[in-house]
């Protein structure tokens, strides 16, 4: 039976990967989420697998190199799937140093405490111990409308603190698989969307500002352009590349679903009006006319786009969920859970959201 450990599974993309991988093995895995529940860290996005005999979690910063240490030296530990990250964009224009803390600092961390659990003296490693980097897209910097697409071996050009920091980090890893033979893979992925995300993102944040009639933010002039691809098609291709990706090698994950940032606010509200019943008192809220146009985030990327070529001809992953599905799976599951919303955006997300959006 293979051990995971997985940091930030407690956050969107890695509590969305432990419902994933439970499905998908069941008993045959073991879990270990390491999270330090920072405000997008939340203990409700694993209701239903916390007591489940092969499932864990431990709560520690990744920045903490003893509390890492320990886990691995307590734990045989065979796959590292990292996500742990600071994940936003706007916080990070805000507040760049954290970003580098976490995203720098703790991704070394966690490489020197696997590579010191796997290495042999004879400086090769255990036998299949295998470590996944959770990357973006952003890292390749920014693309124009008629430009082709980011590819594996796109130019790393990152702009915003947040994907500064994330290029650094996969820096790091690909010095690790390159100096000591770790045994490795990255991949960098396009926009998620799904259940669990946490409303400062896009879509989160419009489906829940549409439901109560308050103001859509739209930065700039909305055509920004975004890929966007379902949370679970990201699962599984994280899966895919650990179990078959060549290791070393860098993999980019997304496709063909580009779409201007207007575009999704208003195929959010038409599906919004489509999904809720007649009688709902939200019907009445939802509506074209909350959309406004607000000042342009600083050094906002015009366009991302993944040609997923590589991930699809050596491993056979294609995005699986059409962006009309993902959405509606994706507003189904917050009308089914309003309280997961209200929790989430009570407290400190006032503030943020005041702060943020004062303009
Ligand atoms: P998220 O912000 O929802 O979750 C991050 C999680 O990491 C949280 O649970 C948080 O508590 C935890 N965390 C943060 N700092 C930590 C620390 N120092 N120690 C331990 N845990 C810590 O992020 P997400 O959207 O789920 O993204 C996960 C990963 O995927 C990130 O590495 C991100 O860069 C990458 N990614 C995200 C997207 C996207 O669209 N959201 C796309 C591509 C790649
Ligand atoms: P976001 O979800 O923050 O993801 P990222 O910046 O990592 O791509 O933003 C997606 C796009 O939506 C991006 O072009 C910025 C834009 N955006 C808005 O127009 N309004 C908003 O309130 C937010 C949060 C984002």
């Amino acid at each position: 039976m293979k051990t995971y450990l997985v940091t930030g599974g407690a956050g969107f993309i890695g509590s969305n990967y432990i419902h994933y991988m439970f499905r998908k093995y069941g008993e045959d895995i073991r879990i270990i989420n390491v999270d330090c529940l920072t405000y997008a860290g939340n203990l409700e996005n694993l209701k239903g697998v916390e007591n489940r005999d092969n499932y864990t979690f431990v709560k520690a910063d990744i920045r903490d190199r003893e509390a890492i240490e320990e886990i691995f030296a307590k734990n045989n530990i065979d796959r590292v799937v990292h996500f742990a990250a600071e994940s936003h964009v706007d916080r990070s224009i805000r507040n760049p140093e954290v970003f580098v803390e976490t995203n720098v600092l703790g991704t070394l961390v966690m490489l020197n405490a696997a590579k010191k659990a796997w290495e042999k003296p004879d400086g090769t490693y255990m036998e299949d111990k295998k470590f996944l980097h959770v990357s973006t897209d952003e890292v390749y910097g920014s693309l124009e409308e008629g430009d082709t697409y980011f590819y594996e071996t796109t130019p790393i050009d990152p702009h915003s603190p947040y994907s500064a920091s994330k290029a650094s980090s996969d820096m790091l890893v690909k010095a690790y698989i390159d100096t000591y033979k770790f045994p490795a893979n990255i991949t960098n992925c396009s926009n998620n969307y799904g259940p669990y995300q946490f409303p400062e993102k896009l879509i989160p944040l419009i489906i829940n500002n549409a439901l109560q009639g308050r103001k859509l933010p739209v930065y700039g002039d909305g055509k920004n352009v975004r890929d966007w691809l379902y949370v679970d098609d990201h699962a599984k291709a994280i899966d895919m590349v650990q179990e078959k990706g060549r290791l070393g090698e860098r993999y980019n994950i997304g496709g063909h679903n580009e779409k201007q940032n207007i575009e999704i606010v208003r195929t959010i509200l038409d599906t919004l009006q489509e999904m809720l019943p007649e009688g709902d008192p939200r019907k009445a809220l939802v509506s074209h006319d909350l959309i406004t146009y607000v000042e342009d985030r600083k050094g906002h990327d015009r366009r991302y786009a993944i040609a997923p070529d590589k991930i699809k001809a050596e491993i056979g992953w294609y995005p699986e969920t059409m962006f009309k599905e993902g959405i509606r799976l994706t507003i189904q599951w917050f009308f089914e859970h309003e309280d997961w919303m209200k929790n989430v955006t009570s407290g400190d997300y006032q503030k943020y959201y005041e702060e943020m959006y004062k303009a």
